[in-house]
Parts: structure tokens; C-alpha cells; sequence
């Protein structure tokens, strides 16, 4: 069977920047350690006045399709997920084939559009539908354009302030990719739960402490549901964990319940036990009060075993580091992750061609999604290829004043005049409304 995946992904990163430990946490009143060793977080990307989820859409789109030499008629669908929206019944992604006509050869006449919409985890979901089109065959030999973008901003004073961040991936899904390729297995953890939601609101309401409950309890059916169909995960099966990173320190929290499971039964388990015990099994207890207690110390010296930080450095913080200097991207951040680790592995020389990565999505609401993939031939080139890093270096310094103007910028509900900080350059930028009260792009 003709394998199909991501045929190559490009990222867009907010043109500001917002130092964490050196101008936020000292105008909230914070200790630096919150964001740098807490949260796993040194700063955030920020839209400037003139960017907003189409342009940073439609400036990966352009960037990827560019390179990889793809003409507008030979896209078959393009879906836009965002939690960002600004139309309840114009899909972003027509925005963005306008921007990408403006400047490339032929239209997207034909191509189906829509937007996906699950919190996070509508990124991934998109790439599902493009799988789901491709293997049913009614792509006619095109690929899909998917765009995950957003401003993850939210209401000033908020806690969730300080993990916001703002930019897009886009991806070209088709037959033999060049970068990673799908298969049929995955799990899911879904329930009805209220963590993290807009109702009718541009920032977003947040129990943040609950959210990160529901995010590893989602996240451990996602897994069970997954090895229910794939068989029982073992820690060596794969290179990297690309996960859902609303921050770094989320992702280590997940890791260390994550690794607990995979390991039990294994030689892990027998090389840890010298050393802190075997895990504890429900039914050596009477009561679950003292089975709980008794996983929870054991979880707590599994952290400190090298045996545990050995695979937690060689598999996951690898897919962490570009998220540490971006934050959250929302439904573009588990496509981060994976650029991030793909990243590491190219930038040390590592050959990854043939071996798999466990991708676990998240959506508040709430939804986790379990799969693998595995990595193709011309993965490195397409990851070297990659100027994020660039971007990040080049992003314009917000001093604590300015990110104040900035945030009001971005706020639906304030009129503000606000200059625009960084210069744009061949890129899209919002160039005011329209008589009906659309959005207006141009390229500059
Ligand atoms: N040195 C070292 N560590 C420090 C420290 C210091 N000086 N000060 C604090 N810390 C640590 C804390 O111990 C804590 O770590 P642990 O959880 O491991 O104990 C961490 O820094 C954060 O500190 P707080 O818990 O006190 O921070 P907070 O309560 O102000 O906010 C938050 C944390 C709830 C995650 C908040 O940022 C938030 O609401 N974020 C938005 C919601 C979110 O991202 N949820 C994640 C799951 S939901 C999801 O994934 C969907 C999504 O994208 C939104």
C-alpha cells in the first residue's frame, strides 16, 4: 500500500517577542523560576499589529508550497484549524487562498475548504481527514493543504498569560511523503469536560489547574485506547514523543506517567528496582487510598532514577526546545513538537529514516489523540530546510510597556492606535476592512 503522511511542513512564528524571565515575571511580581524551570518556558512569540491567524497561515503556506513546488491546481483541499476564528461562517481557510492567489501562478478553484475546530487537537484532526481523503482515493492525485494558526493570547491577569504565543504550521499531506507517513492506529480519550472554552468570547475562560488534570487523564485513555490496537508501547519502540505542549512543563508531567506505564513489566522496571522497588500493583493493597500513596512515591523517585532521565532526555525534551522560546501555539503546537525533535535529530546528525515517533494531540473540551508515524527518506532535508529558528532570533524585543500596547492591540473589545514594531517583509500583512465587514490582506 502506497504510504501517506506529511509530504513537508513549514512554520511561521509571531514577529515579537516577550522575554519571560527578564520582562514579564518581574512586572507580575514573579520569581524568573516559574517560567524557566516551572512552566519550561523562556519566551513567547506575538503577533505584531499587522499579523494576525491568515497572515501567519498564509505565510507558511506560501513558504512550504514554495519549496516544495506545488502550483495551486494541484492542491485538492485545504482546511484551516484554529481556535482563533474571527467569522462564524467564512472559513479561514478561504482567507487564506486568497493571500496564496495573490501571488501564486493559478487559483485553488477546486479545491475543498473547510476549518476544523476541537481546541488543540483540530490540527491533528485535520491531518486525519486528509489521510482519511487520500486512502478513500477521491484526491485525484492532489494533495491537501492543512494550516493549524493561531494568537494564543489570553485575558490580561489571566494565569494562562504567561504560556501565550502566537504562529502556524502548514503541512502538505499526500501519497509517498517525504517526511512522515501515517498508519491506521490510534487511540482516543474523550469526554465532556469544561477546562478551557470561548464560549462567544475571544479570550478564553480556564480552570488551569483542572486543565492539566484533564490533560493526562485524557491523555492515559488515548494511550490504552491506542495499545488496545497497536499492541503494548515499549519505551525503546520509538525515536521521540512529539506531544501537545501548551508548555514544556506540561509535557514533563505526561512523560514521567507516560513512561511509568510503558515501563511496568519491562526491563526498565527490573533496572529501576534495585533502586526505588518494583511499582505498586492495586491488588497488593487493601484500600485505594493506601495504592495511591504508595504510586505516588514511587513516581516521585522514578524522576530522580537515571534510568528515567536518560529516556526522558533522549526522547522527549528533544521535541520540547523550540516550544521553550515560542509557547503556545494552540493547534500548531503539537506539529512544533514534532518539528522540534526532528530538528534536534538533523542538527546532531542522526539518521532517523525508517524509526517511528508516538504523536499524542490534546484539545481541551476535551479530546486526546494517540498515533505513531514513521519517519521517511528526505525527512532531513525537509527539517533543514526550516528557518525557525531565524525567526525566532530575528523576532523584535517587546519591552514590558509594549507588550502591554500589544496584547490591547489584539483585543477585539479596545480601539487602539498601535505602530506596528517590526518591519514586514515579502510576506502577507491585514490591510484593513472591507465594506462587509471583512478581513483585507495584501503582500508586501
Ligand atoms: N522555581 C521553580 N519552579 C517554580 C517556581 C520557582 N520560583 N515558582 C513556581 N514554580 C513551578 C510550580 O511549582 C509549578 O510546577 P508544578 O506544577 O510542577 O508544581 C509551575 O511552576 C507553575 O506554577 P503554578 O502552578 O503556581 O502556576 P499558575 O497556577 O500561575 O499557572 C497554569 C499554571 C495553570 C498551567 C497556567 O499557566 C494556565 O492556566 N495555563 C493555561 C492552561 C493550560 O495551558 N493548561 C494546560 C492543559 S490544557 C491544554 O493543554 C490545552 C491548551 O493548550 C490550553
Amino acid at each position: 500500500m502506497t504510504a501517506v503522511g506529511i509530504d513537508g511542513l513549514e512554520i511561521w512564528a509571531g514577529k515579537l517577542e516577550l522575554d519571560l524571565p527578564e520582562v514579564f515575571a518581574p512586572a507580575q511580581g514573579d520569581d524568573p523560576g516559574k517560567y524557566t524551570k516551572g512552566l519550561g518556558l523562556h519566551a513567547s512569540s506575538f503577533p505584531d499589529t499587522y499579523e494576525d491567524i491568515v497572515t501567519m497561515g498564509a505565510n507558511a503556506a506560501l513558504r512550504l508550497m514554495r519549496r516544495k513546488d506545488v502550483a495551486p491546481d494541484e492542491i485538492g483541499r485545504i482546511d484551516v484549524a484554529t481556535e482563533s476564528a474571527f467569522d462564524k461562517s467564512k472559513p479561514v481557510s478561504t482567507y487564506v487562498a486568497g493571500c496564496l492567489e495573490q501571488v501564486l501562478d493559478g487559483d485553488f478553484r477546486h479545491a475543498n475548504k473547510g476549518e476544523r475546530k476541537f481546541a488543540c487537537i483540530s490540527g491533528t484532526q485535520a491531518l486525519d481527514d486528509a489521510y482519511n481523503w487520500v486512502r478513500a482515493g477521491r484526491h485525484r492525485g492532489k494533495r491537501a493543504l492543512v494550516v493549524a494558526t493561531d494568537t494564543a493570547l489570553y485575558a490580561r491577569d489571566d494565569a494562562g498569560e504567561a504560556t501565550q504565543g502566537a504562529g502556524a504550521v502548514a503541512m502538505l499531506i499526500g501519497e509517498d511523503p517525504d517526511l512522515v507517513s501515517f498508519t491506521q492506529a490510534q487511540g482516543f480519550g474523550s469526554m465532556d469536560e469544561t477546562d478551557f472554552l470561548k464560549p462567544q468570547q475571544q479570550f478564553p475562560s480556564v480552570d488551569g489547574q483542572r486543565s492539566v488534570q484533564v490533560y493526562l487523564a485524557r491523555m492515559r485513555e488515548a494511550v490504552e485506547d491506542y495499545e488496545s490496537q497497536a499492541g503494548d508501547v515499549h519505551p525503546e519502540d520509538f525515536a521521540y514523543a512529539p506531544f501537545h505542549t501548551p508548555f514544556p512543563g506540561m509535557v514533563r508531567k505526561a512523560a514521567l506517567l507516560g513512561f511509568r506505564h510503558v515501563s511496568r513489566d519491562t526491563e526498565y522496571e527490573d533496572r529501576v528496582a534495585e533502586e526505588i522497588g518494583r511499582q505498586p500493583r492495586r491488588e497488593e493493597f487493601d484500600d485505594l487510598e493506601g495504592f495511591r500513596a504508595a504510586l505516588k512515591d514511587y513516581t516521585d523517585a522514578l524522576a530522580e532514577t537515571d534510568v528515567y532521565q536518560d529516556w526522558y532526555a533522549r526522547t522527549v525534551e528533544p521535541t520540547l526546545e523550540l516550544s521553550r522560546y515560542c509557547g503556545n501555539w494552540y493547534t500548531g503546537s503539537v506539529h512544533v513538537a514534532r518539528a522540534s525533535g526532528l530538528l534536534q535529530a538533523a542538527e546532531a546528525g542522526q539518521d532517523l529514516t525508517g524509526e517511528r515517533l508516538l504523536v499524542g494531540s490534546y484539545g481541551s473540551g476535551a479530546q486526546a489523540e494517540i498515533h505513531h508515524e514513521t519517519i521517511q527518506p528526505g525527512w532531513e532535508e525537509n527539517i533543514r530546510a526550516l528557518n525557525v529558528k531565524d525567526q525566532f532570533r530575528d523576532r523584535y524585543d517587546l519591552t514590558y510597556e509594549e507588550y502591554e500596547r500589544i496584547h490591547d492591540a489584539h483585543n477585539h473589545e479596545k480601539e487602539t492606535d498601535t505602530d506596528e514594531l517590526a518591519t514586514p517583509d515579502e510576506e502577507f500583512v491585514f490591510d484593513g476592512w472591507g465594506r462587509m465587514g471583512e478581513r483585507k490582506y495584501r503582500y508586501v
